[in-house]
């Protein structure tokens, strides 16, 4: 394991990613974590970029016994500063922020050689550069491996210790050799080893499902329909079998036919046992006649924690019965299911605390405080694509693999008005009809998100000689790496012209058909 202590660089996660791209396994911990904290024995270390100058006074620090670990350390960035600070080396402001790409000149040493970070790349490299302080000068028995134009030290080695820092960011892709550069400090630096895959993943997994859960004992959990819980739940359903009980709410803001196509794959066609739960009623009912969006995603994740808790009850007491009357016993329900991803813990965990959120997103965080339920996270190591190959490997449909996010709230926060079961069907089916052609056009991989909103107002048309007075669909679909931003999706006009004509065609009380070419920021994704 390569342990990559986190300053705070928007890049951070970066780097771990590159890392296990080279199927080497990496943890993201914060900066501040003290050496004695950590769990397992780091084969190198790699200190990440920070918004921070070394000299401020509130500058987050290393741990210094890592320099005493004796093994390899890459300070990017910051994280060389972080080195010069610690081992006598001098830093300061430059005279102007430098940001974007720059050439780094490899240099040579006796018979033409380069260091081992560098062997490879040729002369000269393509790097991104993104800093407003850097070295003034090596701290004592360093040498320089790289420079530029405006940075005479931008990579500097340590005469005889495996001590690397350089100034530029290689896990960013705008630096073009950056991967492999990160390649050569894990690979050939590092000596990690390349064990770091999904199969593995899989296996080790499930022994460590099986061994915290034990031979007794039942998981609960909830299903959405997207890849992140059905995932975490076939994972459960081949660790533990029938001790794992899936559940879906049906809010009554779900896509079209959701909870149907739901319950056939997870029970159908993954074995996984599944019981849906139609709680519409009870959703719509509490959600009349509110417009307020965080109104409306309070009613559903409150609803939703009240509907679980009487399912995951009566799970529990039919556990209890089965037990009394002899079943072959499987224990009581000990265990919560949650989908948390790696991104997730990231943000919990650094030394910063969780960044400040815009709207309160739902999910099934607070959930069942008072059940004394224990949570159980398989997926809180891997990033989203990750996820995705996971469940390729899992056999789950390549369809919902690559399924577009879809908010907990649902429908209601892509109704703009109130929420009523007329106006969820003119939604569903607009909704519908809008992913359909996206699908046929063969452009759904190419956008992030897709989706109809509903608006709350009226327009007028015509049909035949008619005039006609109804609402209008707006159509929203982004390109986005991450969703912090997003830009929308420049669809080919004669794709937009079908799909405008079918929903007006189709859906009844829709007249009118807009295109949303807002970015994000100063837009979000969703309307609400
Ligand atoms: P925004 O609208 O914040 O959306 O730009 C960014 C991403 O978050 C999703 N989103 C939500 N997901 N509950 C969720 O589970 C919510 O309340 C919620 N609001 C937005 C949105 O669909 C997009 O993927």
């Amino acid at each position: 394991t390569l342990l990559i202590l986190d300053f705070g660089s928007q890049y951070s996660h970066l780097i771990t990613r590159r890392c296990r791209e080279h199927n080497v396994y990496a943890e993201l911990l914060p900066c501040t974590t003290k050496l004695a904290d950590v769990k397992f024995q780091p084969k190198g270390v790699i200190l990440s970029g920070s918004p921070y100058s070394v000299y401020d006074n509130d500058s987050p620090h290393v741990d210094p016994a890592i320099f005493d670990l004796g093994v390899p350390i890459l300070g990017i960035c910051y994280g060389l500063q972080e080195i010069a600070w610690n081992l006598g080396g001098e830093v300061s402001k430059c005279d102007h922020r430098e940001y974007g790409s720059a050439d780094i000149t490899i240099n040579k040493f006796g018979a033409g050689s380069v260091d081992s970070l560098f062997e490879g790349f040729g002369d000269e490299m393509r790097v991104w550069m993104s800093h407003g302080d850097q070295l003034s000068k090596p701290p004592p028995d360093f040498h320089v491996i790289g420079h530029t134009n405006s940075a005479p030290f931008a990579a500097i080695a340590h005469n005889s210790k495996p001590l690397y820092g350089i100034q530029f960011h290689p896990e960013v892709t705008h630096s073009p050799n950056g991967k492999a550069v990160i390649g050569r400090f894990i690979l050939n630096i590092c000596k990690c080893r390349q064990n770091w895959t999904m199969e593995e993943f899989i296996g080790k997994e499930i022994d460590r499902i099986r061994e915290i859960c034990g031979p007794r004992g039942r998981v609960i959990g909830a299903v959405s329909g997207g890849v992140d819980s059905t995932v975490a739940a076939k994972l459960m359903h081949e660790a533990i079998g029938d001790r794992f009980h899936a559940i879906m709410v049906d809010n009554g803001v779900l896509r079209l036919n959701e909870a149907k196509q739901v319950n056939e794959m997870l029970n159908k066609d993954l074995g996984v046992n599944l019981t849906v739960i139609d709680a519409s009623e009870l959703f719509l009912s509490r959600l009349e006649g509110v417009e307020d969006p965080e109104q409306k995603r309070k009613i559903i994740g409150n609803t939703f924690i009240n509907v679980f808790e009487d399912e995951a009850a009566k799970i529990e007491a039919a556990a209890y019965e089965e037990e009394k009357n002899g079943a072959e016993a499987k224990g009581r329900v000990e265990w919560l299911l949650q989908g948390t991803l790696y991104p997730d813990v990231i943000e919990s965990i650094s030394f910063k605390g969780p960044s400040a959120t815009i709207k309160t997103h739902h999910n099934v965080g607070g959930l069942l405080k008072d059940m004394k339920l224990k949570l159980i996270e398989p997926l809180r190591e891997l990033f989203k694509d990750e996820v995705r190959a996971l469940g390729r490997l899992l056999s789950i449909p390549a369809q919902l693999v690559g399924r577009h996010p879809f908010p907990g709230p649902g429908l209601a926060i892509r109704i703009l008005g109130p929420v009523n079961r007329d106006q969820v069907k003119i939604l569903q089916f607009a909704d519908n009809i809008y992913i359909e052609e996206i699908r046929k056009a063969g452009l759904y991989d190419q956008i992030a998100q897709a989706f109809a909103v509903l608006l709350p107002v009226k327009a007028v048309g015509v049909m035949g000689d008619q005039r006609t007075y109804e609402q209008v669909i707006a159509l929203r679909a982004v390109q986005s790496e991450d969703f912090m931003t997003a830009d929308w999706f420049a669809f080919p006009p004669e794709v937009l012209r079908r799909i405008s004509s079918r929903i007006t065609n189709e859906v009844s009380g829709i007249n009118r058909v807009t295109y949303d070419i807002s970015s994000k920021p100063p837009a979000t994704v969703e309307w609400l």
